[in-house]
Formats: C-alpha cells, sequence, structure tokens
C-alpha cells in the first residue's frame, strides 16, 4: 500500500509531465493564422504553380501553357471585393504601365491574371465586365467550382466564405492576397504581399527580365 504522501509525489510528478508535454506541443504547434495557413512561398517556392484549367473572360480555355514565354503575375481575388483587390488590380495595371514606359526593347512580354475565387458569382459574363476597369493586359480567369479549387491549391492559395454575411447573393469572401510573379519557364519567381508598389513589382520584373 502506498503511503499518502508518495501518492501526492506521483501526482505532482504526473501533474508535471504533463505540463511539460503540453508547452513542448504548443511550441510546436504555430499560431494559427490566416498567413500561416495561405502560403508560405519562403519555404516551398518550388511548389508553387503547376497545372490549371480555366476560362478567360473572354470565353476562351487557358491552361498553365499560357504562361510559357511571358513574365505573369498572378493575383487570386473576387469581383465584389469592396476594396482589397480592386486596389491590388490598379496597382497591378500601374507596374504593367510603368514597365511598358521603360525601354520596350528590353521588355520581354508581361501578362497579368486575376483568378476568381468567387465562380459562383465570378462568371464570364462578370469577369468581362469588370476586367476593363483595370488594364488590358489584365485577364480575369474563371471556372467551375472544382476548377477553381485546383488552381488556388496549386498556388497554395486560402479562400472562404465569410459565413456571417447576412446576405446570400452580398457575402464576403476571406482570401489570402499575395501577387505571385511567374517566369517565361511557368515557374515561381517571386511574390508580393499587400502593401506592395507598382514601383517595387515594376523594379522585380524588371530585375527578373535581366
Ligand atoms: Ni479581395
Amino acid at each position: 500500500m502506498l503511503s499518502s504522501t508518495l501518492r501526492v509525489w506521483i501526482f505532482a510528478l504526473a501533474g508535471l509531465v504533463a505540463l511539460a508535454a503540453l508547452l513542448w506541443w504548443r511550441a510546436g504547434v504555430p499560431p494559427v493564422t490566416v498567413s500561416q495557413t495561405v502560403t508560405a512561398p519562403e519555404s516551398g517556392t518550388a511548389s508553387i504553380g503547376g497545372a490549371f484549367f480555366l476560362t478567360d473572360h473572354r470565353g476562351q480555355r487557358v491552361s498553365e501553357a499560357a504562361l510559357l514565354g511571358r513574365y505573369t503575375l498572378i493575383y487570386f481575388g473576387y469581383a465584389s471585393c469592396p476594396d482589397v483587390c480592386p486596389a491590388e488590380l490598379q496597382n497591378i495595371g500601374a507596374a504593367l504601365d510603368l514597365l511598358a514606359q521603360g525601354d520596350a526593347q528590353a521588355a520581354a512580354p508581361l501578362q497579368a491574371f486575376f483568378i476568381t475565387i468567387d465562380p459562383a458569382r465570378d462568371t464570364v459574363p462578370v469577369l468581362a465586365e469588370y476586367m476593363p476597369n483595370f488594364h488590358p493586359k489584365l485577364t480575369g480567369l474563371t471556372g467551375t467550382a472544382e476548377e477553381i479549387s485546383a488552381a488556388a491549391k496549386a498556388y497554395r492559395v486560402y479562400y472562404s466564405k465569410f459565413e456571417e454575411t447576412p446576405d446570400a447573393q452580398n457575402y464576403l469572401m476571406d482570401h489570402s492576397n499575395i501577387i505571385y510573379l511567374m517566369g517565361p519557364d511557368g515557374k515561381f519567381l517571386a511574390h508580393f504581399g499587400h502593401g506592395v508598389t507598382p514601383e517595387q513589382m515594376a523594379a522585380k520584373l524588371r530585375e527578373a527580365q535581366k
């Protein structure tokens, strides 16, 4: 039979072991933030990008083959986004303009893709109306829910519908806010986070084209 003192000690020891295990587990678990679930390009640049099959805002089917031979900026968002998406698309358009104003002979062909993460609302006609607000070299891409999901997965883009939106038609989407720069070989070159200026993007593109 154990003495009560020994029992207390065993109990305390078990408690300490449990606490240590908990602390160790917490230390190993990254905090769940949007940027963690979205993309960590620094830790997996090689695996950003890949196959996609989508439809552009002119109704043409587009695959990852469209990246070949050009530098491409890619941004995922949605046309009803109230502020962030249109601001980023304007930035991308401004960066394309800055590059066009530079040495035209040195510039490799450039293009930009806006891939919707809200295919339910962003149909081809909706994007056909939306895209001309920005830049002629900016192509809107949509697809079925499955096609969009596959493209987002390839680019490690997170998106989800805000469930608390009261109106079934006027919902908001939560999504990654990252602009990718892909090279003429179709492979990932760089990414830009929120707050990047058109000048910074243009500088990076110029550098990549050297
Ligand atoms: Ni947005």
